[in-house]
C-alpha cells in the first residue's frame, strides 16, 4: 500500500473512532450473481444469472467513491465469468483504479486462468486439502492449483469459508498458503448460516478449536490476513452488528454491510471476519486497532 493510501485510511479510522461516524470506507460490486460452480455452502449464485453492463457497474464505482469508499471489492457469483462485449473483469479494476480507489481487490473461485496483476489482492476461495474443498465445491483443486501456477502476480490470498464439511481442513489450507508461489495469505470466514444451509454451521466449540488451529499456524509463520484479538467476539458473536463502514451493492441497490442484511436473524450469527474485525476497530478497541495495523502494513 502506497504511504499516502495509509494514511488516508488512518484518518478515516480516527475520525470514525473519535465522532462515531458512519461513513463507509469498504464497498462491495457485484458484478454478477451467473457462476459456473454451485458449492454446498452458497445462498448467492444464479439467482437471476444476469451480467450487470459496464456502464451500470461503472456508475455505481462513481456512486461508492462519492460516499467515501476507498476500499473497492469485485464480488459474485463468479467475478471471472463477467463480461460486457470485448470488456472483461480487468477492464472494471483498471476503471476503479483509475477512479481513485486505494485498494481494488477481487473475490473468485480460481477456476480461470488468475492474469490480474491490476488488482491488489485476489482473494481466491480455497476450501480445504483436495478431498475437502471438492466436497464443498465440486471437482475444482486441480484446475485451481494450476491456474495458481499459472498467475502472473504474486496477489493470491486464499479465502477459506469453515463449515461443518471443512472444519478440520484449516491446517491443510494455512500449510498450502505458506507454500504456494504467487500466494501471499489466507483470509478465513465462519460459515454464515443463510435458511437453507443452516446445517452447515458451527457450533461456539467448534469455532474455538479453529481458531485454536489458526493461532498455532499464525504462531508457526504462517501468512494469515486476519486479527486474532478478534477471535474471542467471533466464538461467542458478540461483536456489533451491522458493520456500517462496508456497504454492497447490487444491481443499483445499496445495503450497509452485507446483501445478508435483509435476511431475518442472520447478523447475530454472522461468521464473516470482516465485520468483526471492521466494527471493532471502528469502536475504537485497541488491541484489535494495534493488531490491524501491524497485518495491513504487511500483506496489502
Ligand atoms: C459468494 S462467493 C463469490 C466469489 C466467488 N464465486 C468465490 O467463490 O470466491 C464469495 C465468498 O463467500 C463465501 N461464502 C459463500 N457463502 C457463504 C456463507 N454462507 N458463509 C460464509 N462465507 C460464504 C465463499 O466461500 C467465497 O469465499
Ligand atoms: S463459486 Fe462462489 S458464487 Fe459460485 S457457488 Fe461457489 S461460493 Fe457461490
Ligand atoms: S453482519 Fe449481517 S449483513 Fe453484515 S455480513 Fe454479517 S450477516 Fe451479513
Amino acid at each position: 500500500m502506497k504511504f499516502s493510501s495509509f494514511l488516508y485510511l488512518a484518518g478515516f479510522g480516527i475520525k470514525t473512532v473519535l465522532f462515531r461516524k458512519k461513513d463507509p470506507i469498504l464497498g462491495t460490486v457485484i458484478v454478477t450473481d451467473r457462476c459456473n460452480l454451485k458449492c454446498r455452502h452458497c445462498s448467492v449464485n444464479n439467482i437471476t444469472a444476469v451480467m450487470h453492463p459496464y456502464a451500470e457497474i461503472e456508475r455505481e464505482m462513481h456512486q461508492l467513491y462519492d460516499m467515501g469508499v476507498r476500499i473497492l471489492f469485485f464480488c459474485g457469483g463468479e467475478t471471472f465469468l463477467w463480461r460486457d462485449g470485448d470488456r472483461t473483469l480487468k477492464d472494471l479494476v483498471i476503471e476503479a483504479k483509475r477512479i481513485g480507489f486505494l485498494i481494488v481487490n477481487v473475490v473468485t473461485n480460481g477456476t480461470f486462468p488468475l492474469d490480474l496483476p491490476e488488482a491488489d489482492l485476489i482473494l481466491l476461495s480455497l476450501d480445504g486439502d483436495r478431498e475437502r474443498h471438492n466436497l464443498v465445491r465440486g471437482d475444482t483443486y486441480d484446475t485451481i492449483m494450476e491456474n495458481i501456477r499459472g498467475a502472473t502476480a504474486d496477489n493470491i490470498c486464499f479465502y477459506m469459508a469453515i463449515n461443518q464439511l471443512n472444519k478440520d481442513a484449516v491446517r491443510d489450507v494455512c500449510l498450502t498458503a505458506r507454500d504456494t508461489e504467487h500466494v501471499r495469505a489466507v483470509s478465513f470466514n465462519f460459515h454464515t448460516p443463510y435458511p437453507d444451509t443452516r446445517d452447515l454451521a458451527l457450533s461456539r466449540e467448534e469455532k474455538r478449536a479453529c481458531c485454536d488451529v489458526i493461532r498455532q499456524m499464525m504462531k508457526e509463520k504462517v501468512p494469515v490476513f486476519n486479527l486474532k484479538s478478534a477471535f474471542p467476539y467471533l466464538i461467542d458473536n458478540r461483536f456489533p452488528t451491522p458493520c456500517h463502514q462496508c456497504v454492497v451493492i447490487e444491481d443499483g441497490k445499496v445495503s450497509v454491510c452485507g446483501r445478508c442484511i435483509d435476511v431475518p436473524g442472520l447478523c447475530a450469527e454472522c461468521g464473516y471476519f470482516f465485520v468483526a474485525e471492521y466494527t471493532l476497530i471502528f469502536r475504537g478497541n485497541l488491541r484489535v486497532i494495534a493488531e490491524m495495523l501491524r497485518t495491513y502494513l504487511k500483506y496489502i
